[in-house]
């Protein structure tokens, strides 16, 4: 039990380090929640500080999802499966949305999850990726490719022929990203959401 305690705990808490709130507290001494959106993550992050700030938290939070999945890869007695690996990119996940650092308020959690998918499933990530890419060119929400790319990812791993204990957790990484846009979600039905 310890075996998976552990690393779940140390990967949630790496989920919890958020690049975007340093980004803001160092670069422009504010509290990046308490600008644009409020979110805590790199597309707020492009909206209240620009460009360079954002491509950097991007890249930095994506890194996080795979460091949150290294710590599952050196935890794991069982080198066939890659179950402990993504229950930890989970537990990022879950530390990036609600980081124990900031009273746990955090990001919607999409630029880890490009990382965490990204490093285990790297095909069907290239896929949902592209779908999301799409979908946000096309309406230039990213909100909505943000959820393109979750909830397309365990549909193509499905067809892609994955285990469907890594397809069911990947499912709860679509439901937890759906959860987090929900106000998002309100707003696009309304028109009121934010483009770029
Ligand atoms: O990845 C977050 C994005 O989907 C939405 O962010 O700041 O527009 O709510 P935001």
């Amino acid at each position: 039990l310890l075996n998976w305690i552990i690393p779940i705990i140390l990967a949630y808490l790496c989920g919890s380090i958020s690049f975007s709130y340093f980004m803001g507290r160092y670069r422009q001494g504010i509290d990046i929640r308490k600008h644009g959106s409020g979110n805590a993550g790199a597309t707020n992050t492009l909206r209240v500080m620009g460009k360079g700030a954002a491509l950097i938290v991007f890249i930095l939070d994506v890194i996080k999802g795979m460091a949150g999945v290294g710590i599952g890869y050196l935890f794991r007695t069982d080198p066939t499966s890659l179950t402990l690996m993504l229950v930890c990119g989970i537990a990022a996940i879950i530390g990036h949305n609600w980081p124990v650092f900031l009273r746990f308020r955090g990001g919607k959690g999409i630029a880890t999850t490009v990382g965490v998918a990204a490093i285990l499933f790297f095909y069907a990530a290239l896929i949902s990726g592209v779908l999301g890419l799409i979908a946000i060119f096309i309406s230039r929400f990213v909100s909505l490719g943000s959820l393109v790319f979750t909830v397309s990812l365990p549909f193509v791993m499905l067809v892609m022929g994955y285990e469907m204990t890594l397809i069911l957790l990947m499912s709860v990484i679509a439901l937890l990203a759906v959860f987090q846009h929900r106000q998002n979600l309100k707003n696009l039905i309304n028109g009121e959401e934010r483009k770029i």
